[in-house]
């Protein structure tokens, strides 16, 4: 009982694309979709245009909840959902029935349709529930194919042996919609790695944090609210999941967090030097740091005095350099993730920074007084390429372990995408 209950919690909320290709078992195929709805998985249907003429699309868009996929040039289906986002949209991809062609085209990298598109694009695992006729499962091309999608990582569930439609018995029998499902749920167990510990062991971070003052003269400088509370917590956070951190901080009067190296920078122009002498061996780039975006163009060299006769004192600001956008043109393969501070048009603004300057995220906060600068609790919205994350307000040490959660997903998705098309290159 308690074992049925794990296994049962498995596809829950899982995006699940149930391909189907045109076979005669194409109608045992409702009774997978129903049986994913009733795992509580978001199903999304794709079919083929030979499975549509054995089955109606609508009987799917009414067991899923969703419209049916068929058309890899349609306008509209492109608008709503196109074969990029639904790859990218999938947890797995569990085609049943699979027919010979379907598998010799998955074989040989074709993308002659929606379905095959979207398998050549997915880092979703497959899983292939073949269904053909004897003869056509015992050939040698079909027993080539199954092999090399096999090699290419690619799950089967079956087929089965008995009777067949055509009148023949024996190999080449879709399984039954119910070991379909346990078979799915059994390999994606066995997919999901026991949650670790330290998910960022032997990756190394560099965290900005604070607030950079920007001299007038010898005794005065211009600088910002920021007490570094924010880039702290998310140095405590990141050591915690395992991470080798570097946190190069403006001044502030915290103590650096155990197991953290901590350089100090008083101007932007100090953070960008010791940003630049630290970041070789950095694989993510977190820029929390409030940097001065102008700084006095020649600081006086004594005290400026007050004098009788003027009552104004004017004082030419130069552009510093943006440290977080020159890492992230300059290292493309760090994973960089900004914040933007603002006090109005919060996520318009935050949008233009993560394109603008290139980033993989940025967490945006609305700022003011006693509002996200030097108090305990904030609220981010974090927002990547292709999706958004509130975080509601709590404490600076709650919303850090949300965003290193965050971080870390995006992060560890971003290097199996690299490493594919490294693959693919080579
Ligand atoms: O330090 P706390 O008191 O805890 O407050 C936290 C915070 C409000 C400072 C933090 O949540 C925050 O919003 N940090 C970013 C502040 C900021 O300067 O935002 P921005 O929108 O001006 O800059 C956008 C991004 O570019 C930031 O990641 C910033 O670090 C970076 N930047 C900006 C200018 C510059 N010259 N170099 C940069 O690297």
């Amino acid at each position: 009982m308690v074992e049925y209950a794990t296994i049962m919690a498995e596809l829950t909320h899982k995006n699940i694309i149930l391909g189907i290709t045109g076979g005669i078992a194409a109608y045992k195929a409702a009774v997978l979709a129903r049986l994913l709805k009733a795992e509580n998985a978001n199903v999304r249907v794709c079919m083929t245009d030979s499975a549509i003429t054995f089955i109606n699309p609508l009987t799917f868009q009414a067991l899923s909840g969703n419209p049916v996929h068929n058309t890899l040039l349609d306008p509209h289906a492109e608008a709503a959902m196109g074969h990029i986002e639904l790859a990218r949209w999938a947890d797995s991809v569990l085609i049943a029935p699979a027919t010979a062609n379907t598998l010799a085209k998955l074989a040989t990298g074709q993308a002659d349709n929606l379905l095959t598109t979207l398998c050549l694009a997915t880092c979703a695992p497959i899983i292939l529930a073949p269904a053909m006729n004897q003869a056509m499962w015992n050939n040698s091309f079909t027993q080539k194919n199954i092999k090399r999608l096999q090699q290419y990582g690619m799950q089967l569930i079956g087929p089965d042996s008995g009777n067949q439609a055509c009148g023949d018995h024996g190999l080449g029998r879709m399984s039954e919609p119910e070991t379909i499902i346990n078979g799915l749920k059994k390999y994606l167990q066995q997919q999901t790695p026991a949650p670790q510990q330290h998910p960022l062991a032997n990756i190394n971070i560099m965290i900005t944090a604070g607030p950079t003052r920007e001299a007038i003269d010898p005794v005065r400088y211009i600088t910002n609210r920021s007490s570094g509370k924010m880039g702290y917590a998310i140095a405590r956070s990141a050591q915690k999941l395992g991470a080798s951190v570097t946190l190069i901080s403006g001044t502030v009067a915290l103590d650096c967090p155990q197991g953290v190296t901590r350089y100090w920078a008083e101007s932007a122009n100090d953070m960008y030097q010791q940003v630049k002498a630290h970041i070789a061996p950095i694989q993510i780039f977190i820029a929390t740091a409030a940097v001065a975006d102008y700084a006095p163009q020649t600081p006086a060299t004594r005290k400026i005095k007050k004098t009788a006769e003027t009552d104004t004192l004017t004082l030419t600001l130069q552009k510093n350099v943006d440290i977080l956008a020159s890492i992230s043109h300059e290292n493309p393969h760090v994973f960089t993730v900004g914040f933007a501070a603002e006090t109005e048009n919060v996520e318009h603004y935050a949008r233009e920074k993560l394109n603008n300057k290139k980033l993989n995220m940025i967490a945006a906060n609305q700022v003011g007084h006693k509002q996200g600068f030097d108090v305990d609790e904030n609220t981010l919205l974090v927002i990547w390429e292709n999706g958004k994350k509130s975080l509601p307000i709590t404490t600076k040490t709650q919303l850090a372990e949300q965003l290193m959660q965050l971080i870390n997903q995006h992060y560890q998705k971003d290097q199996i995408v690299r490493t594919r098309s490294n693959h693919e290159t080579n």
